[in-house]
């Protein structure tokens, strides 16, 4: 049977996303209690107009066009024009199901090499490597925010033989929980070297100073910025995303067209018009909110894990902190991560999974485990969150820390 599957197919191993799952699931039916500090996903409910917008649009039952709903694109279009100051033509923008899925088709239709960051989003590499592009990590810094400067990028770039290049960045990050503090002059690098930036903004509105950062702004001509609904609306499972083209860039969106038109098609027609009133809508109340539990929650966690055996960046936006647990007692990060979940029942991604050296004992810890809906229904907009209320509806993230915490001091 393994005769039948590609060699390049047959090196790519399951998620770790869904291979920490698994393990969780087999201790929940031990009867352990787990801490699903693993998994990244919204804990909040779509707003409640942007679900009636679909029940509204059920009906809506033909393909809509392959690059997305004409109405959809031009909302895409105003609600990036808000944020970057920039013009970008509906025509520029196409909409596929999940930015992943966009991602998936740039690595197929691109030639050339990829730049990572690490770490970096654990699709990035498994979609270059299936779309035969080779892949040239970038290791980082906790000094720099576990981004990389302007010289590291440079070095790369002078090493490598191809020059087409894509430089994939994604702030706020996941797993690092940080923001990039250096994008102009990575923009300009970027610009000497005319390489194409993919700028991975899924998480922007849940930065949680609010202020709208991007490379964009730096390097307009060769930036495609990539953002949808999963996380800001909560709606990770409708599968919406989309990619903003600079003009200079818009062969690349022809290419993507056609590999839409031959694999999916189209996005689910309802999902669309839900999407329209999503970025029409305005949703600050509800993106101040969440944001500001999200903060509250990732700043407990880093408060009360942070020693002198642990150590952290302040979280700046998304859902993850990257602690790294100072101790010679494992070899790998996965193996740590082994040893958290079966000592004290919290699910870590291990930081070898994000690109970075696996003797590096750095694992991705997401603040979500916790009743989103519950939580928003009964805190005030923008108010101070005090550990009383963490406490109170986000009870897991409390034991859960506290597990970690007794755990590292056995170090
Ligand atoms: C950094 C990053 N980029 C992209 C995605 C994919 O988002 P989408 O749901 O739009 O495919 C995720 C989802 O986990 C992510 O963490």
């Amino acid at each position: 049977m393994e005769d039948y599957i590609k060699k390049k197919i047959k090196s790519l191993k399951l998620s770790a996303t869904l291979a920490i799952n698994e393990k969780s699931k087999k201790l929940l039916e031990d009867g352990k209690k787990v801490f699903s500090f693993g998994f990244g996903q919204s804990p909040f409910p779509v707003p409640k107009d942007v679900i009636s917008a679909l029940k509204k649009n059920a009906d809506k039952k033909n393909y809509s066009s392959m690059q997305g709903l004409v109405e959809l694109r031009k909302a895409i279009s105003k609600y990036l024009n808000g944020r970057t100051n920039k013009f970008f033509d509906h025509q520029n923008i196409i909409v596929g199901p999940g930015s992943k899925e966009l991602m998936f088709l740039l690595h197929l239709s691109f030639d050339g090499d990829i730049i990572l960051p690490a770490p970096s989003w654990v699709s990035y590499e498994p979609q270059a490597i299936i779309g035969r592009n080779k892949v040239h990590w970038l290791q980082t810094s906790r000094d720099n925010n576990w981004f990389p400067t302007s010289k590291e990028i440079e070095k790369k770039i002078k090493s490598l033989k191809k020059k087409n290049i894509i430089l994939i960045l994604n702030s706020p990050n996941n797993p690092s929980g940080t923001t990039c503090g250096n994008l102009k002059e990575i923009g300009e690098v970027a610009k000497k070297y005319k390489i194409i930036v993919l700028s991975d903004e899924i998480y922007t509105d849940l930065k949680f100073d609010r202020k709208y950062e991007s490379i964009s702004k730096y390097y307009p001509e060769r930036t495609i910025i990539s953002s949808g609904l999963s996380k800001w609306c909560g709606a990770g499972g409708w599968r919406l995303g989309f990619f903003a083209f600079p003009s200079n860039l818009k062969p690349i969106m022809e290419m993507l067209k056609i590999l839409a038109s031959e694999s999916f098609s189209a996005v689910s027609t309802p999902i669309q018009y839900a999407a329209v009133e999503a970025f029409t809508g305005d949703y600050s109340d509800y993106v101040n909110k969440t944001t500001n539990i999200l903060h509250a929650v990732g700043n407990y966690v880093y408060t009360n894990l942070k020693s002198n055996k642990v150590l952290m960046n302040v979280p700046q936006g998304g859902f993850y902190l990257m602690p790294e647990f100072l101790n010679s007692k494992f070899k790998t990060s996965e193996e740590m991560c082994g040893d958290i979940l079966n000592k004290c029942g919290v699910a870590l991604l291990p930081g070898s999974d994000f690109g970075l050296k696996s003797n590096q004992m750095l694992a991705r810890l997401s603040f979500t485990d916790f009743d989103g809906e519950i939580f928003l229904e009964n805190i005030e907009s923008s108010k101070k969150l005090d550990d009383d209320t963490i406490k109170k509806y986000a009870p897991n993230i409390v034991e859960g820390t506290q597990k970690l915490v007794d755990w590292s001091k056995n170090l």
